[in-house]
């Protein structure tokens, strides 16, 4: 049996939505687009949706959006994906990196205050894997020091915290349509936002700064005439292909989390009696999206004493697993030891020991809309006849 780690999960809808796209004449961003907004703001509760060409490209924006350049300090977390670090410092801002907590993958609130100093103008917190970040705690910091947040949302489609979708009580949430995400537009993002003037900001960046869009020129008297462009801006504008399967993804959404959900439950009454692989936790008050079933490998408290004999050990189960057919992923990697970080600040794996931990011990098993109770099952079945 071959099992990936994850599958796109689209349909003949998705192929006839682009067809009738690709038959308009018109495949820039347009009315899909616009339509895939309406939905997407509609899903998280978001006043104001922009779509984007990538998740990164959404929180350049963001970061634009919010006043962040050269000088400034940005706080992220140091596990995670390497765009998130990225954004800032192509804005020649710096990226401070605080340690996460183990059970989530969440930046480690009691943190954060710490590595605040005078030009920290941000906080960039993620929700890893479909988990919300401790965003109560994370907006009573930014009140009490006057920062902005920019909420890292590229895997948390379908997380909720309590009532509220995640983006929703940061100044901004920036999402991801790559796809081994919930869903896909092939490449994508979306920022949401409750402040219009950040949405109207966002929308003319994404276009070269222009101040109104190509289809309002094009519906509208005198489509002859160009637009005006105040700010310096990028083209980071999604295409009506993507829109269009954006919004058949979203029509399948609600479908796609509860089965994910139910994956995910199976895995977490499997695994429960192994000991030693930590389940991914679903914090009171939260609702994991599941993007990916993240565990931790320890079948020992991990530690920097035994860390190398315990990576060398989860890297011989990932090896008996991919001789089985079965895909595995570490869950993402530490920022602050990649080459470039690592050099530039001088940072080392014990600033951050838990990022450097998770990157080291973390599996992610295989997760995706249509696998089958028999390909879990032989999941499971691995795992449980697993010795090493
Ligand atoms: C936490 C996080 N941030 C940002 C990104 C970047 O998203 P995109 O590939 O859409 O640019 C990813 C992608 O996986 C991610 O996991």
């Amino acid at each position: 049996m071959k099992i990936p780690i994850s599958k796109p999960y689209l349909g003949t809808q998705e192929q006839q939505a682009v067809v009738e796209v690709l038959a308009s004449g018109w495949v820039v961003q347009g009315p899909r687009v616009a339509e895939f907004e309406r939905r997407f703001a509609a899903y998280t509760g978001a006043p104001f949706a922009v779509a984007t060409t990538s998740c990164t490209t959404a929180l350049h924006l963001a970061l634009v959006a919010s006043g962040i350049g050269p000088g400034d300090e940005v706080i992220v977390p140091a596990f995670t994906w390497v765009a998130t670090a990225n954004v800032v410092e192509s804005l020649g801002a710096e990226p401070v990196f605080v340690d996460i907590e183990l059970e989530t993958f969440n930046l480690e609130v009691s943190q954060i205050e710490a590595a605040i100093g005078p030009c920290t103008k941000a906080l960039l917190p993620v929700s890893l894997f479909g988990h919300s970040a401790p965003m109560d705690a994370v907006m009573a910091i930014a009140a009490r020091h006057h920062l902005k947040v920019v909420e890292d949302d590229a895997c948390a489609l379908g997380a909720w915290y309590g009532e509220r979708h995640a983006g929703t009580l940061a100044d901004i949430g920036c999402f991801s349509f790559h796809p081994r995400k919930a869903i896909t537009t092939g490449e994508g993002g979306m920022l949401i936002t409750g402040d219009e003037k950040t949405a109207v900001l966002a929308r003319s960046l994404r276009d070269h700064g222009a101040s109104t869009s190509d289809l309002a020129r094009h519906l509208g008297a005198r489509s002859y005439i160009l637009p005006e462009f105040k700010v310096v801006g990028f083209n980071y504008r999604m295409t009506d292909l993507q829109g269009a399967v954006g919004v058949v993804q979203m029509e399948r959404l609600g479908r796609i989390l509860e089965h994910r959900t139910r994956l995910a439950r199976r895995y977490d009454e499997a695994l429960a009696g192994l000991g030693w692989l930590q389940p991914p936790r679903q914090e009171p008050g939260c609702r994991h999206g599941y993007q990916s079933y993240v565990c931790l490998f320890q079948p020992e408290q991990p530690g920097l004493d035994n860390l190398a004999r315990l990576h060398a050990r989860r890297n011989a189960l990932m090896d008996d697993l991919e001789a089985r057919g079965i895909a595995t992923r570490p869950g993402t990697h530490a920022v602050h030891m990649l080459d470039y970080y690592h050099q530039k600040y001088r940072i080392k794996p014990e600033d951050c020991p838990n990022a450097y931990l998770a990157d080291h011990l973390t599996i992610t098993l295989p997760l995706y809309t249509q696998m089958t109770p028999a390909e879990q099952d032989y999941v499971i079945a691995a795992l449980r006849q697993w010795s090493g």
